[in-house]
């Protein structure tokens, strides 16, 4: 059995900043576990920002304000004590990750540049080209090595423990060996990133399986408002892949077969800068009612030649470069085809703001010993819908208060128990894959899956495209019981590793799919053309699905609105 006082599981940003942080007090035994190096993290494909209020190109912001712009985009779903500590702690963040050494872009007089980004009132998306993610993912790896954070890079977490309340540690899997070990660790906090690989069309890298918040929710722990899944509104058409919002912010042009600027007729003041929500849907409908362009008239053009060559070459390089390598068009040249695409899980496993994990029930227990921070929790500082460049920010802000929460506590809570018995699941998982047989291939049904949730859960819902998507994934999980693998090695079974992740997505796709069909409204990222309307009187809860014996049953809890240094923004119409 291994051990250490504190195990952190997800190498990005969130993972990352807690470890720098629980490192600060050399007693302290932390480690990081990850299923992929950690310089391969998905946040390190974040690409145009994050957001503070910095006042840098403008006199008119203030944490209020982003604050509001915070919860307004939130479609007001958004925990209004968790918007205020993001937003308030914004600036500092920024500043402690320049002093790390992080190269963001600046004006001529050497202060941090700022640019616009949709939602945001005023320009407060700090950045380095539009490799944000890159260049804060690197800096906080040096900071890692600098202070001899332990990791175990490739290796896969399986099973977490939990009993009467308080969290073990861990089974996990060794990549390289194929050997399963326990880990025993006092505090254990999951940053395992989000859940889009459902999807067909997606930016999220491979690694995007949701594996974290599926062993949270096995081990008996709800996840929270699963059904808000967001579209970004610029995916590479096909692919999916991420063209930053930041073309957007600089000016880029969005626009039909007809040669329109639509946005004109969805968000007239806002245009390309309104919420994501509101633009993929926008695109959608453009889509669906034949202003489509391409042969397969499944996409609407971004035209980033208003911008500038000059401009594009310096605050876009990704951006073209991606264009060009992924679809051959030079986006200097002619507009690139876009279409949305599954981008940011905005539910996941509930915590308060200190990164407490709590099971959310009549008297708000905590899972002892368990934390969380990033895309896998759900502290909600994104209610229904997240602004861009408030993903970053929410992952340096909460995975550093997580940290300083671990390094308080974490010596104060008993040493924890681990036995043989404890691996008895894990075990059977593996084996189950390793010395069974079956006549359906994972492949095929991660295909179908991922074909299924994008045409029936997508952009637009409705009760019957739900009730098929409902459906489609129990035929999928009972393929899933008679699914083999044809690697039966232990050396970097990718095969072994496929099946495990398509066990979590076929289990957190019905939570997506049942909270969806649940809520009968509309509200940010999930729109029901069958209930088109936000309805506060019903609807202004969170969704908590909790794991029973036959099947997700639901609850709700409330919307916390209370804010501790100002009034709480109370629910308004959302125009842009
Ligand atoms: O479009 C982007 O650059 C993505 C940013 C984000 O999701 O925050």
């Amino acid at each position: 059995m291994l051990q250490h006082d504190v195990l952190i599981v997800g190498s990005g940003l969130a993972g990352m900043r807690a470890a720098l942080e629980v490192a600060q007090d050399p007693t302290l035994d932390v480690a990081i576990l990850t299923k992929v190096h950690p310089l391969r993290s998905h946040s390190g494909a974040a690409q145009g920002g994050i957001a503070a209020s910095l006042n840098n190109s403008t006199d008119q912001d203030s944490w209020e304000l982003h604050m509001y712009d915070t919860v307004k985009g939130g479609d007001f779903l958004v925990d209004q004590n968790a918007a205020e500590i993001m937003t308030r702690e914004a600036p500092e963040n920024i500043f402690e990750l320049e002093h790390m050494g992080c190269a963001f872009s600046r004006y001529d007089d050497g202060r941090i540049a700022q640019r616009r980004f949709g939602g945001h009132t005023e320009p407060r998306a700090v950045y380095a080209t539009d490799r944000t993610g890159h260049a804060l993912l690197t800096v906080l790896f040096e900071q890692l090595l600098k202070l001899g954070v332990k990791v175990y890079s490739e290796w896969y977490a399986l099973d977490l423990i939990v009993r009467d309340g308080v969290c073990q540690g861990l089974v996990v899997y060794d990549i390289l060996t194929g050997q399963l070990e326990t880990i025993a660790a006092r505090g254990v906090m999951f940053a395992t990133g989000g859940y889009g690989r459902a999807f067909r069309v997606t930016t999220n890298s491979f690694a995007s399986t949701g594996d974290g918040i599926v062993l949270a929710y096995r081990a008996g722990i709800p996840l929270q408002d699963m059904e808000f899944v967001q579209f970004h509104p610029t995916g590479l058409q096909g692919s999916g892949i991420l063209l930053s919002e930041a073309a957007r912010g600089e000016g880029a042009h969005l626009t039909n077969a007809d040669g329109e600027r639509f946005m004109e007729r969805y968000a007239a003041e806002r245009m390309e800068l309104a919420p994501r929500d509101i633009i993929a849907r926008a695109e959608q409908t453009e889509i669906d009612e034949g202003r489509g362009v391409t042969d397969l008239r499944d996409s609407v053009f971004m035209d980033l030649r208003p911008i500038g060559e000059e401009r594009i070459r310096y605050a876009l390089p990704a951006v073209m470069h991606l264009a060009k390598d992924f679809a051959g068009i030079d986006p200097l040249k002619e507009p690139v085809p876009i279409q949305p695409t599954a981008h940011y899980s905005m539910g996941g496993i509930p915590c308060d703001v200190d990164g407490q994990v709590r099971l959310k029930d009549q008297e708000d227990r905590p899972i002892v010993g368990f934390f969380a921070a990033g895309e896998c929790s759900c502290v909600s500082v994104h209610g229904a819908n997240r602004l861009g460049t408030n993903s970053l920010l929410e992952a340096v802000v909460f995975g550093r208060r997580t940290g300083r929460t671990l390094r308080n506590r974490v010596k104060d809570l008993d040493p924890t128990r681990i036995t043989e018995g404890d691996m008895v699941d894990a075990v059977a998982e593996v084996d189950r894959f390793m010395t069974g047989h079956g006549d359906q291939k994972v492949g095929a049904i991660r295909a179908d899956l991922r074909d299924l949730m994008m045409e029936k859960c997508g952009v637009f819902r409705s009760q019957a495209l739900l009730d098929e998507a409902l459906g489609g994934v129990k035929d999928l999980q009972e393929r899933f019981t008679r699914a083999a693998i044809d690697d039966h090695t232990t050396t970097f079974n990718t095969d072994l590793l496929d099946a495990l992740e398509l066990g979590h997505m076929l289990e957190y796709s019905e939570l997506i799919v049942v909270g969806a069909l649940t809520r009968q409204e509309s509200r940010g990222g999930h729109a029901r053309v069958d209930f088109p309307t936000r309805d506060d009187e019903h609807w202004f809860k969170h969704t908590l699905a909790y794991r029973d014996e036959d099947g997700p049953r639901l609850e709700y809890s409330e919307v916390n609105m209370q804010p501790q240094y100002r009034d709480p923004y109370p629910p308004e119409e959302r125009k842009y």
